[in-house]
């Protein structure tokens, strides 16, 4: 089944902002597409994980998800069907779009575009970080984790877990609803929250070796008056030291450190609070690239 987040594409019109927001404050390495309507955007030697698209509004445009070798992505293939999901293989030219050997194309309920791939390519030694950072946390927990709106949690539920083989980490009730997935050591790659009517991403999460490197882009977004959305703190379930900026295109990036590893013998918990500290709400308004999605 799907055993990590590989990459994420979004829709933009703020490729600008995110040439020198990715590198100068993140860290992430940037290279621009041939046809220059893609910032492609590394964290380590995967050739890229997060796409930036160039377009009109800002919208999730698909998750992209590791399904391991070539059987394993026919599994997943037969198990989405026998879900009743529609998937469909990806066309030779959407394979060579996202360097990946193969691909199936799903939408989840929600209407979300999900990819699930075999063969990222991969070039060994070449990922430079924009700015001195220890190193970014993937390897076989992904590319970080993100948060999803969907309209229907129940709906999405079962696809996560039966579609894609997620396992439930735990639950956090405050004024919002929010689970938690994990599909590899990583506490979650995916967590969901109900919105009625709505679909799209709330945040996504990237990882670093050295709260350091934390403190230091926390400075970086003060010196440079980007918009912290919350302060820094450390949350209950993953444990993970981090706080929410602002990106370009809407969504907040939390930037962090330190979660602990989904182990063999995990039992899920429930929270009625998100952090143990800190994460105070500063932003004047929610986070989100959304759409309305039709009842
Ligand atoms: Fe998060």
């Amino acid at each position: 089944m799907v055993k990590s987040l590989a990459y994420m594409g979004v829709t933009s019109p703020a490729l600008a902002e995110w040439e020198s927001f990715g590198p100068e404050v993140l860290g992430l390495e940037a290279r621009l597409s041939e046809n220059k309507d893609v910032l492609q955007l590394r964290m380590d030697d995967r050739h890229h994980r997060l796409a930036i698209h160039r377009g009109e509004r800002n919208a999730l445009l698909y998750l992209g998800w590791d399904a391991g070798d070539e059987d394993s992505l026919g599994t997943c293939f037969e198990v989405l069907q026998r879900s009743g999901v529609t998937s469909r293989w990806g066309t030779e030219e959407e394979c060579w779009e996202r360097q990946v050997l193969s691909m199936v194309v799903a939408e989840d309920p929600s209407g979300i575009r999900h990819e699930l791939v075999s063969g990222q390519k991969v070039e060994p030694k070449s990922f430079r970080p924009g700015r001195a950072i220890s190193e970014f946390v993937t390897g076989e927990q992904g590319m970080g984790h993100v948060v999803l709106a969907v309209p229907d949690l129940k709906a999405a539920h079962g696809f996560y877990t039966d579609g894609f083989g997620f396992k439930k980490s735990d639950e956090i009730s405050t004024f919002i609803d929010l689970v938690f997935y994990h599909c590899n050591p990583r506490h979650h790659s995916v967590a969901l929250t109900q919105i009625p009517g709505v679909r799209g991403l709330h945040h996504l999460m990237l990882e670093v070796a050295d709260i350091d490197d934390v403190g230091l882009a926390y400075d970086l977004c003060m010196e440079r008056s980007i918009p912290i959305s919350m302060t820094l703190g450390r949350h209950v379930n993953d444990q993970m030291v981090s706080f929410y900026v602002r990106s370009p295109s809407g969504f907040d990036i939390e930037y962090g450190w330190g979660a602990i590893p989904v182990g063999a013998n995990w039992s899920v918990s429930q929270y009625d609070r998100a952090s143990i500290w800190g994460h105070k709400m500063i932003a004047k308004t929610p986070p989100g690239a959304f759409e309305a999605v039709a009842p």
